[in-house]
């Protein structure tokens, strides 16, 4: 048998509405990775959703637990839809992906918007405000008011009923965000934008005092700026070029990254990583999924677009599996098919051929062919 000990465990975890299909197409990207480039990856794929619950009465069954449990990366569709219906709540909310995110302890989201020019004639916005964007929104994802305590809902004396939350941040929970944020941005364009509402909330007021603390201790060579949130949101469908990182916190990350989305061309296109702490050797948890959720309007007709799922295994390649010339390799391959004029519903011009989530999987399966043989020609 094959010498395990050196391979990348991942779990390959379709679960609801549109995400098996996509996930299907990314896991075949990852297939080929394996095939030809000699990535060292195990993949191990485990239910997620209404199908485990009807024969086992859990949305995560024990098998599915055991291979997020084992994996170094998680690759994920979706959860959601019309079979949340079928679902209790309470059996539901055991197995949901926040539980996830906050059990593997996946503070830092990364969401990266850039703007595909081959893009440009299907998108909302002008080709013009598209132009050379290219940023990452760090959203952090296991704290603020998704988690925060007390909440619930009581009926008062006078019988109305009231809902409540709480926004909350800790010094060590904005500060470990903040650094892989101030860490990104020296990788890239070495600018940060902090986003917060510190002109209303005492959350936001300790948020950007503590962004400015760990700027000014470790990160002063990094340029930082702050935005309060509702003009982030106008910022960024207004100009959008101007981002390099934006950091944030879980709800503000939510909102804004769905904005977002529309500054990329298409919610389709979007991949995602959510990266936990670094362990003692070197390692971290990391989940990958595209950012569009379960779509049920389209679920199960084969239409939906896989790139962002595909582009989400790019960010693993980087991440985890530490190949950045083999996530250059996938995007550019992306960028091949696109340009080709491989286009999904989402992204399709008028009159432009549809192609399906299965065949868009095979026109970057065959861009990888020719771009990685081009490679080799000219190594
Ligand atoms: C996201 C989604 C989730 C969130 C939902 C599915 C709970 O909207 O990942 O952006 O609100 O975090
Ligand atoms: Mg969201």
């Amino acid at each position: 048998m094959k010498d395990r000990s050196n391979m990348v465990k991942v779990a390959v975890v379709g679960g609801e509405g549109i995400g098996p299909e996509v996930t299907a197409q990314s896991h075949r990207i990852l297939n080929w990775f394996a095939a030809k480039r000699g990535v060292p990856v195990t993949l191990r794929e485990a239910q997620y959703g209404l199908i485990p619950y009807l024969s086992t009465g859990k949305v995560l069954p024990e098998d599915t637990v055991e291979a997020m449990d084992e994996a170094d990366a998680i690759l994920w569709g979706a959860t959601g839809g019309p079979e949340t219906k079928e679902v209790p709540a309470a059996a539901r909310k055991a197995g949901s992906l926040l539980s996830l995110r906050r059990k593997y302890d996946l503070y830092a989201n990364l969401r990266p918007i850039v703007a595909s020019p081959a893009l440009a004639g299907s998108a909302p916005l002008k080709a013009e405000v598209l132009k050379d964007v290219d940023f990452v929104i760090i959203r952090e994802l296991t704290s603020g008011i998704y988690f925060g305590e007390p909440r619930g809902i009581e009926t008062l004396a006078d019988g109305q009923r009231r809902g409540f939350n709480t926004e909350q941040y800790t010094t060590s929970q904005i500060r470990r965000v903040a650094r892989a944020a101030f860490e990104l941005a020296r990788t890239r364009r070495n600018s940060v934008c902090s986003v917060d509402k510190a002109n209303v909330l005492e959350t936001s007021v300790v948020w950007r005092e503590e962004v400015i603390a760990l700027h000014k201790e470790e990160f002063s060579d990094v340029e930082l700026t702050h935005l309060y949130v509702d003009n982030a949101a106008m910022q960024i469908v207004r100009e959008p070029r101007q981002f390099d990182v934006m950091v944030t916190g879980n709800i503000f990350g939510d909102i804004l990254s769905d904005c977002a989305a529309m500054a990329s061309g298409s919610l389709g296109m979007l991949p995602s990583a959510s990266l936990g702490p670094v362990d003692r050797f070197g390692r971290r948890k990391a989940l990958y999924e595209p950012v569009h959720g379960s779509a049920p309007d389209i679920a199960g007709k084969g239409i939906a677009n896989p790139l962002g799922s595909i582009l989400s295994v790019a960010m693993m390649l980087r991440a985890t599996l530490n190949r950045p010339e083999d996530a250059d390799l996938l995007e550019k391959a992306v960028q091949t098919a696109l340009a080709a004029g491989a286009r999904t519903a989402d992204i399709a011009e008028p009159g432009a051929t549809r192609l399906s989530t299965v065949e868009m999987g095979d026109a970057v399966l065959s861009a990888l062919d020719r771009v990685a043989g081009r490679e080799r020609e000219h190594a």
